[in-house]
């Protein structure tokens, strides 16, 4: 019988277009999906984005836009993403789709109709960029320890969801499955928090209305973390084919989400259980926490233009840290092993091996080098997601390949079996490779299936090259090599002039932003939007002296155009921030530079 391997992703909050870290998760579960259906399993691969909760309902909101319609300009943008990136998903599940509105309903009504489920009142602090609620022990200068923003202090009417009871259930499923959380180093931290005591969940809002209502009381909607983690099991095949999963892919930020309330939840609802929960590490840059807020943040596009070439992309996420470790992304690294890696050694293997056989041929025989790779070993690595290490082994038989043109020297001798040799040999490798970097390895395999083998095109140029190639198309080069440093005609480009502030006034809906107006001398009067409201009051600011980035082009915020930007200094976690202002009465509209 043909095993199934049903696999997922976390779905993703589409309020910003997908960075780095969605990536990785995604392109580690896309190949675990190749590879296992390679192997010949009956593979299910889910993904897709979370569009309820709070988080998207203001975020729509500061875009001006109803959170569905906000929603339906990005989802398209992670599809978009993962075609770019040669995802090969069987669906793309979102949580406004009404098969798995449907099936949340019925999942409440069946855990509230066995008694999991009861009416209380909340008081407590709530951080919107985890959805997660807090208590005062766990923040860090009374700020979410993960966001390192403050926390809302909640208190509405609203249902709990009965964890408490599940305390046992819990530990006695992370002791007989001891591959239910994976790695094993993560494990015994959730152990020791659910042997502590869980307290019971409050699973509904009344504050906000973006979500699924819950069918026993429609005034309330239901938590986005009950509704996302049911989308593992609304979106597994008709008639729920290929529940239970058989791996769920995840970042180390939301183990506790997975290990410890889905499990309970299905307890709950009589559903099987999930067999592997993989929670992989984080990627900073520049060894910096990935942040929008700061700025710095990769998206796809940034990441694949950086080579041009998304097998570069794939490659690199997937062999640069242990799959589990955290990793620290940096363009030098991702140009270095798309250079040294691919275009060097598998690129450069390729292409002499197909221009010798162009020349002369190839004779059957046995096929000794094919003998150097170790599959056994590589699957075993594959079997224990140990991705990069796989890639490892590969990668050693492909250097193999390559000592061993330099030895033969097949262009000297002309031997036709060395050439068959290799060219098995690389076909193989076309196959092992699949799974990691589809587009190259079908390339590969294509032309050495061909009849008649014909020296193509280089499969990975390099960069240096490219640069090249570029430069005499007198195309501009800013952002390929290094997209730190800025030039002076970069700085030139900008217009900071002295300005006043004449009126400051609050925003609808807004509790950080200011619509502030200027005077900035000859250039009239300018309005802009400031993120100042938690560092500075109304009358600190009336009347003080600041730079103003003139010339910025105009952003709607809140439906306010904004005319600009001040300059001011934050500390890395954003709690302070101070505005930089000049030391004397100097007339305003002057120029800074
Ligand atoms: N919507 C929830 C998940 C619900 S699943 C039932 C959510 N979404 S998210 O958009 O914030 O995505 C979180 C996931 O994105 C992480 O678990 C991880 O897989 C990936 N990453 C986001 N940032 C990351 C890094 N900086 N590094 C590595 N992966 C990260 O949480």
């Amino acid at each position: 019988m043909v095993k199934k391997f049903y696999i997922t992703t976390p779905i993703y909050y589409p309020n910003d277009v997908p960075h780095i870290g969605h990536a990785y998760t995604t392109i580690v579960a896309d190949a675990l999906s190749r590879w296992n259906k390679q192997k010949g399993k009956d593979v299910y691969f889910l993904t897709g984005t979370d569009d309820h909760g709070k988080k998207i309902a203001e975020t729509a909101r500061e875009a001006g836009k109803s959170p569905k319609e906000f929603v339906d300009i990005l989802v398209p943008k992670f599809k978009d993403a993962w075609n770019k990136l040669d995802i090969k998903y069987d669906r793309f599940i979102r949580t406004t789709d009404k098969d798995h509105e449907k099936l949340v309903k019925e999942m409440l009504q069946k855990s509230y109709d066995n008694g999991d489920i009861y009416l209380g009142k909340y008081e407590g602090l709530y951080c919107v960029g985890c959805e997660a609620y807090y208590t005062e022990k766990d923040l860090v200068e009374n700020c979410c320890p993960i966001h390192k923003k403050p926390v809302e202090k909640v208190k509405e009417e609203s249902y709990f969801f009965r964890l408490s009871k599940y305390q046992k259930d819990l530990l006695k499923l992370y002791k007989d499955n001891p591959k239910f959380i994976y790695p094993k180093s993560r494990k015994q931290e959730i152990v020791n928090r659910v042997k502590e005591g869980l307290r019971d969940l409050s699973i509904s809002r009344t504050s906000f209305d973006w979500g699924i209502p819950l069918p026993f009381d429609k005034k309330h909607v239901c938590y986005v973390w009950f509704d996302a983690l049911f989308n593992y099991l609304s979106g597994s095949g008709k008639n729920e084919k290929y529940w239970p999963a058989d791996l769920h892919i995840i970042g180390k930020d939301i183990i506790w989400f997975h290990t410890v309330y889905w499990p309970a939840f299905l307890l709950s609802v009589n559903k099987k259980l999930p067999k592997e929960i993989f929670a992989h590490g984080w990627w900073t840059f520049d060894r910096e926490k990935i942040s929008k807020s700061r700025g710095r943040v990769i998206n796809v596009d940034e990441l694949i233009s950086i080579t041009g070439n998304k097998d570069s992309v794939r490659y690199f996420l997937l062999r640069a840290t242990p799959f589990g470790d955290d990793g620290d992304f940096s363009e030098k690294v991702l140009i270095d092993r798309h250079n040294n890696e691919l275009a060097n050694k598998l690129g450069n293997l390729v292409s002499r091996v197909s221009g010798l056989i162009e020349k002369f041929g190839v004779e059957k025989t046995t096929n000794k080098l094919l003998k150097k790779l170790d599959e056994k070993k590589i699957n075993s690595l594959m079997e224990n997601f140990e991705v990069d290490k796989a890639l490892n082994e590969i990668f050693s038989f492909i250097d193999r390949c390559n000592e061993y043109v330099q030895e033969k020297k097949p262009w000297e001798t002309k031997d036709k079996k060395i050439l068959f040799e290799l060219k098995e040999s690389i076909l193989k490798i076309s196959e092992v490779l699949l799974p990691f970097i589809p587009e190259s390895a079908e390339k590969i395999k294509k032309q050495f299936l061909a009849k008649k083998i014909v020296k193509e095109n280089p499969l990975f140029i390099k960069i240096e090259e490219k640069i090249e190639e570029k430069a005499n198309k007198q195309e501009k080069l800013i952002g390929i090599m290094d997209t730190k440093e800025a030039d002076f005609s970069d700085w030139e480009k900008l217009d900071l002039r002295v300005a006043q502030i004449k009126s400051v006034e609050d925003v609808e809906g807004a509790d950080k932003l200011y619509k502030i107006t200027l005077d900035v001398g000859e250039i009239g009067k300018r309005i802009i939007c400031a993120g100042l409201k938690q560092f500075y009051s109304k009358d600190k600011l009336k009347g003080k002296r600041i730079i103003y980035f003139s010339n910025l082009k105009p952003r709607v915020l809140r439906g306010i155009e904004s005319q600009g930007m001040l300059l001011a200094a934050s500390n890395k976690e954003r709690t302070k921030v101070s505005l930089i202002a000049p030391d004397s009465e100097i007339e305003l509209g002057s120029t800074i530079g």
